[in-house]
């Protein structure tokens, strides 16, 4: 059984994967309607990854006894400068992501639920890939600035990236 405090922070990170498949989904038709194909597969990819995060929380409470909630969500940004200041905001959204994980860890620690702090380990492995991942796309789009010719070959490149870098879901 899921003690109480434990239950209550898993819960709120499923509202927090839930808003992040919505933020990339917003972001992927976004990018869509701006013709930036790759990129917009890039994100669609990034939140049917998101939704996976989400079941596997869904589904670790459920197995263990606790209750989930499935709340509202809040609207995500619709709206975005360009392709760098939109992945500048999926940077800052893993790391807050990866902060929560941390947090839940530490109500792990002092609720000594060890068994859900060692089924944390894989979202920390994950975030540390994730956040590695969209770096790397950073540091590529601030080489590229203005350039719209090296834009052009870095959205038909962007998936490729993703293939490399990607840790497998499941
Ligand atoms: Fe599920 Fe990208 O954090």
């Amino acid at each position: 059984m899921l003690k109480e405090k434990v239950e209550k922070a898993l819960n709120a990170q499923i509202e927090k994967e839930i808003y992040s498949s919505h933020l990339y989904l917003s972001m992927a038709s976004w990018a869509e309607s701006k013709g930036f194909e790759g990129v917009s597969k890039w994100l669609y990819a990034q939140s049917d990854e998101e939704r996976v995060h989400y079941l596997k929380f869904i589904g670790y409470v459920n197995e263990r006894g606790g209750t989930t909630e499935i709340t509202a969500i809040k609207k995500p940004d619709a709206k975005f400068k360009n392709v760098l200041s939109l992945f500048e905001a999926v940077l800052k959204h893993e790391e807050f992501i990866s902060e929560s994980i941390n947090e839940i860890q530490a109500v792990c620690i002092s609720e000594k639920d060890f068994s859900t702090q060692n089924w944390l380990q894989w979202f920390v492995t994950e975030q540390i890939e994730e956040e590695k991942s969209v770096r790397n796309i950073i540091d590529k789009l601030k080489m590229i600035g203005n350039d719209g010719n090296t834009l052009y070959l870095f959205d038909k490149d962007i998936m490729s990236m993703r293939t490399a870098n990607a840790t497998p879901v499941k």
